[in-house]
């Protein structure tokens, strides 16, 4: 007997779809060769359209984490005024990574569960001219929240600080066209919704953000986005690529294109929708701002005295339902639901029904 898939709904690693498994089964070639180049061209020209961008993106060998290092280390210099704009746990380990490397970190900090106000980003940047770069998530994983990127690009803007974006929960879910919108640097990574396993981060730079590496002083080696560019103009990257995942990301490439963009960003905000109703309708309570809500995860408070160890405990072992926790200061008092990438309304009715009949056991009274 097969055993069931369980279905996964932790905020990443996502489902990979059978298409993008089958092709990563496929035989190394060498990757300094005409077939590499040709994969890599084909992979360069899908990922444009979803990053909305011109550049190629650079792509790593390495978790999401990586990207965000890689992002700061290339645009800026030890001693650089920094704004990080924080509204969740993510968003402090962004800063914690600039201030790591030397940047000098202003924090700007919103209450977990709400979003960053554009006109206060707006008041800090004119306070203090010197700030380089504003770092910032567009959608806050360990809160369920997704900033207003396009209001937050427009008053960065207008300032010579460069705008660098953590994506990673975002993008390919909720649209982010960083050309039009002026994104400087966006960061994700493959495990998300680019349907495909964890190994790979996703940068683009803009020429504004390219012009800002040619000064920056942050010790890399590995990440240098020069060298990374120089190779990929070649049709090679300066190291070994991890070629399985680049086979799973173009097949994943092309599932995004054949559904088209727009579809896929409907389809997230359909199903984003029907989490967040269905949850209601438990008469549980969501901590984002409603206004704010994401479509890529949702994060749920847990009704008072509530065990969330043993309700996550409940949901994988009778209803192959897999959830996840709270995170840093959340920890115990909210479980999340992905619904990101490979996702359809049915992977989130069977959560909703996995906790129509978990919730009465662990002492919670469902209403209706
Ligand atoms: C918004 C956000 N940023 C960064 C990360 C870190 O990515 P990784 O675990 O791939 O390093 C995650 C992972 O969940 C995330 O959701």
């Amino acid at each position: 007997v097969k055993p069931l898939e369980p279905n996964l709904r932790v905020p990443g690693p996502t489902p990979v779809p059978p298409q993008v498994l089958a092709a990563m089964a496929r035989p190394m070639i060498n990757h300094r060769g005409p077939q590499f180049r040709a994969l890599l061209d084909e992979i360069l020209a899908g990922l444009r359209p979803v990053f909305g961008v011109k550049e190629d993106v650079l792509i790593f060998p390495s978790s999401g984490t990586g990207g965000l290092e890689a992002a700061i280390v290339n645009t800026l210099s030890p001693g650089d005024r920094v704004l990080s704009v924080s509204i969740g746990y993510f968003g402090d380990r962004f800063a914690r990574i600039a201030s790591d490397f030397g940047a000098d970190v202003m924090h700007l900090d919103f209450p977990w569960g709400q979003a960053a106000e554009p006109e206060m980003v707006a008041q800090r940047l004119r306070l203090d001219p010197s700030i380089r770069a504003v770092l910032i998530t567009h959608n806050e994983t360990s809160t369920g929240v997704a900033n207003d990127l396009e209001a937050i690009a427009r008053v960065v803007r207008d300032t010579p600080a460069l705008l660098i974006v953590d994506a990673v929960s975002s993008l390919a879910a909720l649209p982010l066209p960083a050309d039009a919108w002026g994104v400087d640097v966006v960061v994700t990574a493959s495990q998300k919704a680019l349907m495909t396993p964890p190994g790979l981060a996703l940068v683009s730079m803009n020429d504004r953000a390219w012009l800002a590496h040619q000064t920056s002083r942050m010790p890399r080696h590995y990440w240098d986005f020069a060298a990374a560019k120089k190779a990929q103009d070649k049709g090679q990257t300066p190291y070994t690529p991890a070629l399985s995942l680049l086979y799973g990301l173009a097949e994943s490439l092309s599932m995004i294109q054949a559904e088209g963009l727009p579809a896929v960003y409907a389809r997230h905000h359909a199903v984003g929708e029907f989490t967040r109703r269905g949850v209601q309708r438990l008469g549980l309570s969501l901590l984002a701002d409603p206004v704010h809500a994401s479509d890529s995860v949702t994060a749920v408070r847990l009704p008072d005295g509530m065990d969330g160890k043993a309700l996550l405990s409940l949901m994988a072992d009778e209803h192959h339902v897999v959830l996840a926790g709270g995170q840093g200061s959340l920890d115990g008092k909210l479980f999340r639901i992905g619904h990101l990438g490979w996702v359809r309304l049915p992977d989130v009715e069977s959560v909703l029904s996995g906790l129509r009949t978990v919730l009465p056991g662990l002492g919670y009274r469902l209403d209706g």
